[in-house]
């Protein structure tokens, strides 16, 4: 039975990824700072339990004598990726949101108890930043083996692009069953690991629609929700009419879908795709041969209408993102909140397949 801290562990994405695995263990504790993400985890992944996982602290905060207390063996995490981003202005290590990442990274060489297994989530990017030298410097100096990843749900033949760097480390004499030292595009010995060629080809665009359908990927339909209160998640007019040229726009029979991040419904543009429920008009043809502008003809509006766009509910992101059935918000976190979270978590599916693969001897 394993023993597992999760750190940074919002919603409990990493926590529903290992149930997925079909592992057994037990967590001990989830840290995170947030107290609405927190409040989703305890909603639903405490509900059962007697004691509290959740613990609302910064990860820099607590001391390495009380993190050995748990005597773990197992470590999920996915620090903060605003270091790592454009937008984060690639800040790397000096970045003060670096800082509690850096202190468990430190921390390794310190305790009694060093974790045996140890699973890391970050943005791409990651890879070329200080702190990803200073982690496998220290990895090294602890004696562990360790494997790099850029995986994306499609690969498993999800309609979701999230391409993530993954970091997965073996405390030796433990090793994984497929030594290679570049990074890898797929997951060893999983039974997606044949598509990892057409995944390249994906992710460097080279005819991706005819790839997408070759490669057996499910379609948006199959996360749809039935009855969906439409007014509530419908766009409004004037966003349609100004930003609808930027939308990502799929159908439900589309096998593809961009990266929901934690500024969708808020943000038009790069923060998740909008739905067309039509399924046979051509949206770009409609955005770019009417003249969309302030002064806009009663005839266009009607036209994009027929569109019948609405934004993705949170219950079908967080099944895209692979949450099970029964994942649930409380009642009092608001819709932002909730796609906010969402944005901010990962995708269950490919973090159980690294989970399988990880604990694998
Ligand atoms: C990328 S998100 C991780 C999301 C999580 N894996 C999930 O499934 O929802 C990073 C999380 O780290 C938390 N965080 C950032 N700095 C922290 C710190 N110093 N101590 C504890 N939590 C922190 C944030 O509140 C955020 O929820």
């Amino acid at each position: 039975m394993h023993r597992i801290l999760e750190f940074y562990s919002g919603i409990g994405g990493m926590h529903y990824a290992f149930q997925l695995s079909n592992n057994s263990g037990e967590f001990l504790a989830a840290f995170d700072v947030n107290t609405t993400a927190n409040s989703v985890y305890k909603h639903n992944l405490e509900k059962e339990k007697k004691k509290s996982i959740v613990q609302q602290r910064s990860i820099e905060s607590l001391p390495i004598s009380y993190y050995d207390s748990f005597n773990a063996n197992i470590w999920l995490m996915s620090p903060p990726c605003q270091p790592y981003t454009r937008m984060g202005l690639h800040q790397g290590s000096s970045d003060p949101r670096a800082k509690s990442f850096l202190y468990l990274i430190d921390m390794l060489s310190k305790m009694s108890f060093p974790p045996t297994y140890i699973l890391i989530e970050n943005v791409k990017g990651f890879e070329e930043s200080d702190t990803r030298n200073t982690l496998v410097t220290q990895l090294k100096n602890c004696n562990y083996n360790f494997q790099e990843f850029f995986i994306t749900p499609l690969q498993l033949g999800i309609p979701n692009s999230r391409l993530r760097y993954y970091l997965l480390a073996k405390k030796q004499p433990f090793d994984f069953k497929v030594s290679d030292s570049k990074i890898l595009y797929y997951i060893p010995c999983s039974r997606y690991s044949q598509r990892s060629n057409d995944i390249i080809k994906i992710l460097n665009n080279e005819d991706s629609d005819s790839l997408l359908s070759k490669i057996n990927i499910r379609p948006i339909s199959d996360f749809l929700q039935d009855d969906v209160d439409y007014e509530k998640y419908s766009i409004p007019n004037k966003t349609l009419t100004k930003y609808g040229k930027l939308f990502d726009i799929v159908k439900p029979s589309s096998r593809r879908s961009c990266c929901f991040t934690k500024g969708y419904h808020h943000y038009v543009e790069a923060t998740g795709s909008i739905l067309q429920l039509d399924e046979f008009l051509d949206s770009d043809q409609i955005f770019n041969n009417n003249q969309i502008n302030s002064s806009i003809s009663e005839n266009t509006i009607n036209l994009i209408l027929r569109l019948k766009l609405r934004y993705f509910t949170e219950r079908e992101v967080a099944s895209i993102m692979g949450f099970p059935k029964d994942f649930s918000f409380p009642e009092e976190v608001t819709l932002k909140q909730r796609y906010r979270v969402l944005g901010n978590s990962l995708s269950v599916r490919v973090v159980a397949e690294l989970i399988k693969y990880l604990l694998l001897d």
